[in-house]
């Protein structure tokens, strides 16, 4: 790329960073309409359905990598499908409208909508397994953890390198029985758990501010999809994670390698899953540890968003105050 080629692309980067808010402030609004109605699919559809228009807004020639589902099982937003004006740089997109459907349908803490940007070829293209994940936010010496060791190893290496007690220490997990012997290993050292019931894209981003969130760790198994979008934002914001897919049979492992990973039994670090310069945007749908839900108003609707940028290292707190409700395209 030659440096006016460059001087192009880096403009238009710090424009698409903030328009990518605009994109999860149209899946969030739209889902939070649905928020405490018991009905995850129709709330995730809505997501869908108004990420994808905003989208298509973008001037990027933009592809999904990671998405909704294969092309047979998810009409939108699916895996392989073209967004964008077509006209801009070709960048792979990673998204997931409504991250947390169980979370938004029954209205409690923490779900997203989320999504990120790279150059094409820049993203884990990851096929929908799951990912044995750990992850800390920034400010600790390299390789502090570890995925292959034990669960109490890691609790006791960060709380050394943090300078604390393994019992001042506070990991996130979801609540799966799965979790049983992770779970039992963390509380051996005398470490407090934050169980979660979904959604471990914030569980991951809640260990980048654990003064504010009381999160140091994330450690556990979860979406692979999911795994590359936590690693999108911690590459803005800093930290580290790791994390390989769990291959159960070998239908999904021939699917993994389809999908260009040549050793599915790879451990990734957070640059391997998201390389380059990285935008990441995230909006709450319902209210969270560091971001608020949507807020239906007599005149207005209120957002609140974060986008960020790897390159630059910034990151944007957009409160949207949206008097102009006929922009969301709501049902009544
Ligand atoms: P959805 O948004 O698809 O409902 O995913 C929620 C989630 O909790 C993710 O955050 C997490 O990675 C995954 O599900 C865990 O999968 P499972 O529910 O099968 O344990």
């Amino acid at each position: 790329m030659n440096p006016q080629e460059d001087k192009c692309l880096e403009s238009l980067d710090r424009k698409l960073t903030m328009e990518l808010g605009r994109v999860t402030e149209a899946a969030a609004v739209a889902a939070a309409t649905l928020r405490g109605h018991g009905d995850e699919k129709a709330a995730d559809q809505a997501a869908v359905d108004a990420m994808r228009r905003e989208l298509n807004y973008l001037p990027i020639d933009g592809v999904v990598r990671i998405g909704e589902g294969e092309r047979d099982e998810a009409p939108m937003l699916y895996i392989g499908e073209e967004v964008g004006t077509g006209d801009g740089p070709a960048l792979d997109v990673a998204l997931d409208p409504l991250e947390g459907t169980t979370i938004c349908a029954k209205n409690t803490p923490n779900s997203l909508a989320v999504i990120a940007l790279a150059r094409t070829g820049n993203l884990l293209y990851a096929p929908d397994v799951y990912m044995d994940k750990i992850a800390i936010g920034p400010g600790y010496a390299k390789n502090v953890i570890d995925l292959e060791a034990p669960a109490s190893e890691n609790i006791k290496a960060l709380a050394k390198e943090k300078g604390v007690k393994p019992s001042q220490i506070s990991a996130c997990v979801l609540d799966r029985p799965r979790h049983a012997p992770i779970i039992e290993e963390i509380r051996s050292t005398g470490a407090s758990i934050r169980l979660i019931g979904d959604g471990d894209v914030a569980g991951v981003i809640h260990t980048t501010n654990s003064e504010e969130t009381g999160i140091d760790i994330y450690i556990g198994t979860g979406g692979a999809p999911e795994g590359v979008l936590a690693a999108a934002a911690l590459r803005c914001t800093g930290g580290q994670m790791f994390g390989r897919l769990v291959i159960k049979n070998d239908e999904q492992r021939e699917r993994t390698i389809g999908m260009g990973i040549s050793d599915p039994t790879q451990i990734f670090s957070m640059e391997e899953m998201a390389k380059g310069d990285v935008l990441f945007a995230a909006t709450g749908v319902t209210d969270g540890n560091f971001l608020k839900g949507v807020k239906f108003n007599q005149d207005n609707i209120v957002t609140d968003t974060v986008v960020m940028r790897s390159s630059t290292g910034t990151i944007r707190y957009i409160k949207g105050v949206h008097s102009d409700i006929s922009k969301f395209h709501l049902k009544d």
